[in-house]
């Protein structure tokens, strides 16, 4: 349940990721009547600014668009509850300055019990100082205490193991709420729903009718100046570790015997655990080139000159269980593609051949965004007065189908779980570790550490991906409905 009497310390308050993401999410929950009563939200960052400045920057990502009075007196309301305090990220008395105005805003509530939020909008470099310097100065004993935290975690097995055990230090993993942000998307939400909710589904759901798994995340645009961080991590770090692997382990777990999150992340845990580390004949690589009057990925000022870090990257994931065995997940994600889209794609195997042969092949398919959707691919009768199949689909497209429904953002799901104590979607210390087994070896030999660093192969910026792809896919038993 949501705690009255709540603080929401955004720390990094100045930056990208708290005007993009966080503080449009504080509000939306806010708008709809989703935080707690007498909420106060505080900002944290090295920049000084004064009350005007903060709000000015706070609210630059709320969107109203058509100047709706309505929203335009909630930006104002929500400008009341937020202040600011400005400070560094490593020194103690920074901190209990903090800590001073955090006690004030305090002691204005009718009871005594406290209850604080910190939200790590900041640069993995100082997490561990301020997970310190919270756990030190601003921690409360009268009521709850939560950190809210996002990747990256590490860049690797190691790294990651000495990030979370320096941040254990200070925080339990009860107190803990680990972002993965495709964890708060409806449609990743709903694969619970479709999967154990429907026996039809449910029924077909292993090696013995599924050909092949796609999870495919394409975006139409490329580093565009975000390139120094980029090029660090790439896109094994940015998106198939995390984002993409998330998704894959709520596709495979087996049923969790409850909602609760231990349940849930249980079952999870469990079937990563059942998937060896990534081998590079199981990989592709790639990076744009300029093309279509863009840019290419070297032509960005913000990365390095020569980098052959990649921005596209295909693998397979071979899950070693008796439902899974055999079956090729295939993680795909890329940056400067020909468009935005985030699937998941279930190729069934073929019917048995007999009365039909060489029809299309049945394929579910989930698409995350935009357009929110689950539809089948299947053959039905072709109308009319002779008996020939055709493929078509059976459509749930949320946008028609459910017309007044407002699909809620990742980030306003999150944090109202954050708010209300439930890790369901939220990531574990156990989940890191073994996402980072699967992906640590191959991210070495990306990274050089065994050798000569592997090449991308080059792909024009708008294009589908490499030319490579297509035979890729083929490789793991994909066919496309024309191929047959
Ligand atoms: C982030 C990555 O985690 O996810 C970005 O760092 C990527 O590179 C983003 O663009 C994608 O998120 P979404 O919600 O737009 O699919």
């Amino acid at each position: 349940a949501l705690k009255d009497n709540t603080i929401i310390v955004v720390l990094g308050a100045s930056g990208d990721l708290a005007k993009k993401k966080t503080f449009p999410a504080l509000f939306g929950l806010f708008r709809q009547g989703f935080l707690p009563r007498d909420v106060k939200i505080v900002g944290y960052a090295r920049t000084k600014m004064d009350k005007a400045e903060y709000h000015k920057r706070a609210t630059s990502y709320l969107k109203n668009p058509n100047d709706d009075p309505e929203i335009t007196q909630a930006i104002e309301q929500f400008k009341a509850l937020s202040t600011y305090v400005s400070g560094s990220y490593d020194e103690g008395e920074a901190f209990a300055a903090l800590n001073a105005h955090l006690e004030e805003i305090e002691s204005h509530y009718a009871s005594k019990e406290a209850n604080r939020v910190f939200y790590f909008a900041l640069p993995p470099s100082v997490f561990v100082p301020v997970a310190k310097n919270l756990k030190e100065q601003c921690y409360v004993t009268t009521g709850i205490n939560r950190v809210i935290v996002e990747k990256p975690f590490g860049k690797d097995l190691d790294s990651a193991r000495e990030l979370l055990s320096s941040l254990k230090q200070y925080w339990t993993e009860d107190e803990t709420f680990r972002i993965d942000h495709y964890l708060g998307k409806e449609m990743v939400k709903n694969l619970l729903v479709l999967r154990f909710a429907n026996i039809a589904t449910g029924a077909a759901w292993d090696k013995n009718y599924i050909s092949n798994v796609q999870i495919t995340f394409k975006e139409p645009f490329g580093t565009e100046g975000r390139g120094g961080y980029f090029d660090e991590f790439g896109m094994i770090r940015d998106v198939l570790q995390n984002h993409l692997l998330q998704v894959l382990s709520i596709l495979t777990m087996e049923r969790p015997v409850s909602f609760s999150a231990e349940d849930i992340r249980d079952e999870k845990v469990k079937v990563l655990r059942s998937i060896p580390p990534i081998t590079k004949e199981d990989t592709l690589l790639g990076q744009y080139v300029a093309a279509n009057g863009k840019p290419g990925y070297l032509d960005d000022d913000t990365v390095p000159p020569n980098s052959i870090c990649p921005t596209f990257a295909a693998t397979t994931l071979w899950i070693h269980n008796p439902r899974w065995e055999g079956v090729p997940f295939i993680l795909k994600a890329g940056k400067a593609l020909n468009e935005a889209k985030v699937e998941v794609r279930i190729q069934y195997k073929d019917v048995t051949q007999g009365i039909f042969k060489d029809i299309a092949r049945n394929e579910l398919v989930i698409r995350i965004q935009p357009s929110e959707a689950v539809y089948l691919k299947m053959n039905a009768k072709t109308p009319g007065l002779y008996t020939r199949a055709m493929p078509t689909e059976m459509d749930l497209t949320y946008k028609r189908r459910f017309t007044e429904a407002k699909i809620p953002e990742a980030y306003e799901a999150l944090i109202l779980d954050a708010l209300k104590g439930d890790h369901s979607n939220f990531v574990r210390h156990d989940e890191l570790d073994v996402a980072w087994k699967i992906f640590t070896p191959i991210l070495h030999w990306i990274d050089g550490k065994n050798g000569a660093r592997p090449r991308p192969v080059p792909y024009p910026y708008g294009s589908r991906g490499p030319k490579e792809l297509d035979g890729f896919i083929q490789k793991y038993g994909f066919k496309r409905a024309n191929d047959s």
